[in-house]
């Protein structure tokens, strides 16, 4: 335990490093969550996979190595990784198409539903704190919730949540969504590159009595979507992303897709293991900048006189996960943020 110890408020300690330094054992929990089983995932009471254990280590050792991997020549995240590219395997979708093509048998045998990326307590918190947010937003409240406070009588949320558009990127699963359903939010749409995903979210969807939840194939960062969402949720996959060989590109590529995918006035929330409050907040900044400068030299091309807004705006964080003590510096395992859409 030396060293490590969990604290009442997070702070901006790289995540990354974490992963690499500090194991699961390290790690006490102060309000009964489990903490991770390995750096990346935790098992959940929703059933194990086939080989979870081989892809729990893969995966735990993909994020500790990330920071160590030189850029390699891949451009397509539809490549199959070689040998030497296995620390970013997350990166590619072949990786994700074998490990739903595993939980798909899984869910046909023993009616798993498999992983729940972070764990159930964080997806739990992920929601409520959501539909909390988005009442203060629906009410034309400050977007300053504190954790802990329930949302507002559920007939007065349910009433505000049903106008909530919602897309969840990267759905995996779709178990995210099923939880969303049960806090109140009606109009719920999963999209995800590996067809197979789809396929147990819907399969999963269906039995447990969520069918008016829309699923399809979508790659976010080529999305096909035309729709706007007032709320667009991504749990583990910016992570993911962010971990193929290309990722500083892709990160990039995926801001400017979901900039599309965000209606004006709604939000975007972001849960993120591999990336702090801070980290994504300054990523954010990076993206206003971007945008914001290309908009300035193209209105001087036209002589126009320019005054452009930041895109995506910080508005609040999940204050209340477990935190902890590496190199002198208090941060938790896991960030969730949410960005208002201007
Ligand atoms: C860490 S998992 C998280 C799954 C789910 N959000 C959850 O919390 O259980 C990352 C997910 O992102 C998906 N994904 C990765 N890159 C994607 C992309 N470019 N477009 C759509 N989905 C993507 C993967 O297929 C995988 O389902």
């Amino acid at each position: 335990m030396a060293g490590i110890r969990l604290q009442p408020e997070d702070s901006d300690v790289s995540q990354q490093g974490r992963a690499v330094a500090v194991s699961a054992t390290d790690l006490v929990s102060d309000d009964d969550r489990s903490v991770a089983a390995d750096s990346w995932s935790i098992k959940s009471e929703y059933g194990s996979t086939l080989d979870d254990d081989q892809r729990h280590a893969d995966a735990a050792e993909a994020l500790s190595n990330v920071n160590f991997r030189a850029a390699s020549d891949y451009s397509s995240d539809k490549d199959e990784p070689d040998a030497e590219a296995v620390t970013s395997m997350l990166g590619f979708q072949s990786y994700w198409d074998a490990a739903y093509t595993d939980e798909l048998t899984n869910f046909h045998e023993h009616g798993h539903a498999g992983e729940v990326w972070f764990g159930v307590d964080v997806m739990e918190v992920v929601a409520s704190w959501t539909k909390a947010l988005c009442i203060d937003i629906s009410q034309g409240r400050i977007p300053n919730h504190v954790d802990g406070v329930k949302a507002g009588a559920s007939e007065l949320g349910d009433k505000l949540l049903s106008s909530w558009s919602v897309l969840d990127i990267g759905t995996g699963n779709g178990l995210l969504l099923q939880e969303l359903a049960k806090q109140g939010f009606s109009d719920l749409t999963g999209t995800d590159y590996s067809e197979r995903a789809i396929n147990l979210a819907q399969s999963l969807a269906n039995r447990d009595g969520f069918s008016n939840i829309k699923f399809l194939v979508d790659d976010v960062l080529e999305t096909k979507l035309e729709q706007e969402f007032q709320l667009v949720m991504d749990k583990g996959t910016l992570d993911a992303i962010g971990l193929h060989p290309d990722g500083p590109v892709k990160r990039m590529m995926y801001w400017d897709s979901v900039v599309k995918l965000v209606a004006p006035g709604g939000i975007l929330v972001i849960t993120s293991c591999n990336s702090t409050k801070d980290e994504l907040v300054q990523e954010v900044e990076s993206f206003n900048q971007r945008k914001i400068a290309a908009a300035q030299e193209l209105d001087e091309a036209k002589n126009e006189e320019s005054q452009r807004d930041p895109l995506f705006q910080y508005v609040n964080h999940v204050r209340t996960y477990p935190t902890f003590m590496f190199g002198g510096s208090v941060g938790s395992r896991v960030a969730t943020v949410a960005f208002l859409r201007k």
